[in-house]
């Protein structure tokens, strides 16, 4: 068995994790593996092919970002090339055969999955791993990667709230997540926001401003608004200058960004990193074509594909997390 490891879209916590597992598993299983460069453009001449050796994942587990590269374009699907778009996937899977891969493992989010089920639908034996900082994934509790996002949004509200109270100050940090507002729901509660405000529970800033003056009336002169990006009407800047603009108190603001993608993965996230790739090889010794592993606690599991990519995960506003926060006296300016 010859099986190729590819890791496409942004780069999460947990990839290293997931290609040592895999890896490993796969080489006791006397299986030879290879690694495709940059997504899937490795295998579109593009980059390279490498083997993937119990030496070349030595050390890796604990490590950020991912030893075979990765890219947030280059869909072989839709490629461009020369201003053109083209359907590279029948080349892709004619490059799979010639260099004798079985099996591929595809490490990766929406995009990328679907991706992989479209190759899946063409032939080529694919095997998903879900990955986002976001959680956008359904079919799975959560994605690896998603746990450190949230861990380092936490840490900078945490060293936000001392500034803003020695300030008086209402400080907006903007968080990523893409349409889904997971990372700022699960930071702004464990960090102790004043505000949270997602893209799937619309906010009126009349709203927003009235929670900063409650705060103001009883002493609390400082509030912690955490916003995610997807959400409408603007971003952390927009949304801070309508604050000060309406309540007159100093505000500052500032986007996270790629800080939430970078460095070492939790050990949440190199646990669920590493039963994936155990699962993925599992996957592949089954011939679980067209599925992807999955946490359904306390169970890794394997689903279709198509089944997850039919409906996108986004939060439920009606969540016991919403509602604690709510209870909590957080507001989601609505
Ligand atoms: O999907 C992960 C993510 O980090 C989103 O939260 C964000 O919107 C996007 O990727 C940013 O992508 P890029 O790598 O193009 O900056």
């Amino acid at each position: 068995m010859r099986v190729a490891i590819s890791t496409g879209g942004g780069d999460a916590p947990g990839l290293n994790a997931v290609i040592r597992a895999a890896v490993l598993a796969a080489v006791n299983r006397d299986w030879e593996v290879l690694g495709i460069k940059r997504g899937f453009a490795g295998l579109l001449g593009e980059d390279d092919v490498v083997p993937l050796t119990r030496e070349a994942v030595r050390g890796i587990g604990h490590l950020g970002g991912t030893i075979l590269r990765t890219t947030n374009r280059g869909n072989p699907l839709r490629y461009e090339r020369a201003g053109v778009t083209v359907d590279r996937s029948d080349e892709l899977i004619a490059n799979a055969r010639d260099h004798g891969i079985d099996a591929v493992i595809s490490i990766g989010g929406d995009g990328s999955l679907l991706i992989a089920q479209k190759l899946f639908e063409k032939g080529l034996h694919v095997i998903g791993v879900p990955k986002t900082i976001d959680n956008d994934v359904s079919g799975t509790v959560t994605t690896f990667g998603f746990d450190t996002a949230v861990n380092t949004a936490i840490e900078a509200v945490d060293r936000l709230h001392t500034t803003a109270e020695s300030h008086d100050r209402v400080i907006v940090m903007e968080v990523m997540g893409r349409h889904c507002g997971y990372i700022a729901l699960h930071t702004g509660l464990a960090a102790s926001a004043d505000v949270i405000l997602i893209p799937e529970i619309p906010y009126d800033i009349d709203c927003v401003c009235d929670k900063v003056r409650e705060r103001d009336r009883a002493g609390r002169l400082f509030s912690i608004v955490v916003v995610a990006e997807g959400v409408r009407d603007g971003g952390a800047e927009h949304i801070a200058r309508l604050i000060q603009e309406k309540t007159g108190k100093e505000t500052r603001w500032l986007v996270l960004g790629h800080l939430q993608r970078g460095g070492m993965p939790t050990g949440y996230d190199r646990l669920l990193a590493t039963r994936f790739g155990g699962a993925a090889v599992r996957a592949v010794a089954d011939g679980k074509w067209g599925h992807m592993v999955a946490l359904q606690s306390p169970r890794i599991v394997t689903i279709p594909i198509a089944q997850v990519l039919a409906q996108p995960k986004r939060v439920d506003p009606h969540s016991d997390t919403v509602l604690t926060a709510r209870e909590m006296g957080i507001s989601f300016g609505d």
